[in-house]
C-alpha cells in the first residue's frame, strides 16, 4: 500500500489496525472477537461521535431492501452502523488504503461482510454504474474535496431518481476569519477546501438535487467536545477513541475544531437533498 495521494497521507498509518488492536486490549477486548459496540467509541471519525451518526440516520428513510453508499466512510463505522440499524446493504468507498484495509478488517469481524462491502478510491470519480444506489451520505469528507461540484454531481449520477443524500460537513462561517490549523482533516491548511453553506447549496441545486434541508449542527457539536473536556479532566484521557485514528497531535486537532467553531469561523452543516424523480 501507498499514500501517494497527500490527502490519503495525511489520515493513513499502516499500524492502524494494531494500534486500536492495542487499545481494545487495553479495556479487556479481543480485536477478533469485537462488536460492533466495543468498536463505537473509535469508529465514528467526526464531531458528535456515534451521535452525530444516529442523528443522521433519524433524518433517512432507509429501508432493508436498499443499497445505500457512503462516501468517504473512514474505517467504516457509520457504514456498520447504517447496516445494523436498517438490515440494508452498504458500499463504502474511500481514498485512504489503511483505513479501507481497518474498515474491512473490522466489517469481517463484527459479522457484517455480507452486508457492507468497502472500495478504494475517490469520491470525485466514483467506480459506480449510474443510478446504482437508492441513497447516499457523507460524513465531514468534502474538507477535503477541492472540486465540491465533481463530488455533488458524481453523487448524483449514481442515485437513482427519488434517491436521498446527505452531506455532513464542516462549513465556512465566516468568510474572513482565519481557521486555526491543524483539525482532524488538515495539518496545516493544505488540501483544506471549506465553503460556505449557502455555496454548497447553490452546487446542490445546479447539480439537479432538491435540497429538503439544512441544519446547523454548532450547538451539538460544542457539547460533544466540552463533554470529552470534561471526561478526559475527570478520568484522565481515554482508553478507547476516535484519537487512536487522528495521531500525536489529536488534542491540537479537538481543541482546534471546537475553538473555530465557538469563535465563530467554521460550523458543521447537515444537508438533506433528493434526486428528483
Ligand atoms: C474525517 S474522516 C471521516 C470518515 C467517515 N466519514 C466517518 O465519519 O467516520 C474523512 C475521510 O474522508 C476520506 N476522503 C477524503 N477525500 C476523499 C476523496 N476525494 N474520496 C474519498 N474519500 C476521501 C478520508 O480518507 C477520510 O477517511
Amino acid at each position: 500500500m501507498t499514500n501517494d495521494n497527500p490527502v490519503a497521507a495525511h489520515y493513513g498509518r499502516h499500524s492502524l489496525f494494531d494500534e486500536i488492536a492495542a487499545a481494545l486490549a487495553g479495556v479487556g477486548v479481543d480485536i477478533e472477537q469485537a462488536g460492533p459496540k466495543d468498536l463505537t467509541p473509535l469508529d465514528h471519525f467526526h464531531g458528535g461521535g456515534v451521535t452525530a451518526t444516529e442523528e443522521l440516520a433519524d433524518a433517512l428513510s432507509v429501508t432493508a431492501d436498499h443499497h445505500i453508499l457512503d462516501i468517504g466512510c473512514g474505517i467504516g463505522g457509520p457504514a456498520r452502523y447504517m447496516a445494523q440499524r436498517f438490515g440494508c446493504r452498504v458500499t463504502g468507498i474511500d481514498l485512504t488504503p489503511e483505513f479501507c484495509d481497518v474498515a474491512r478488517r473490522l466489517t469481517k469481524i463484527t459479522g457484517l461482510a455480507d452486508r457492507v462491502d468497502i472500495h478504494e478510491g475517490s469520491a470525485t470519480d466514483l467506480p459506480f454504474p449510474d443510478a446504482h444506489f437508492d441513497g447516499a451520505y457523507s460524513q465531514n469528507v468534502s474538507m477535503n474535496i477541492a472540486d465540491s461540484a465533481r463530488l455533488h454531481s458524481e453523487a448524483f449520477r449514481v442515485l437513482r431518481p427519488g434517491g436521498f443524500f446527505a452531506l455532513s460537513e464542516i462549513a465556512v462561517a465566516d468568510p474572513d476569519a482565519t481557521i486555526t490549523y491543524p483539525v482532524p482533516w488538515s495539518a496545516d491548511g493544505i488540501h483544506s477546501y471549506l465553503e460556505s453553506v449557502e455555496d454548497t447549496v447553490r452546487s446542490l441545486t445546479d447539480t439537479g438535487f432538491e435540497v429538503l434541508s439544512s441544519k446547523d449542527n454548532s450547538a451539538r457539536t460544542v457539547k460533544f467536545y466540552a463533554a470529552q473536556r470534561e471526561k478526559i479532566a475527570r478520568d484522565g484521557p481515554p482508553k478507547t477513541g476516535v484519537h487512536i485514528i487522528m495521531g500525536a497531535d489529536y488534542r491540537e486537532k479537538q481543541r482546534n475544531s471546537a475553538l473555530n467553531i465557538t469563535e465563530g469561523r467554521l460550523k458543521p452543516v447537515e444537508i438533506l437533498c433528493r434526486k428528483p424523480v
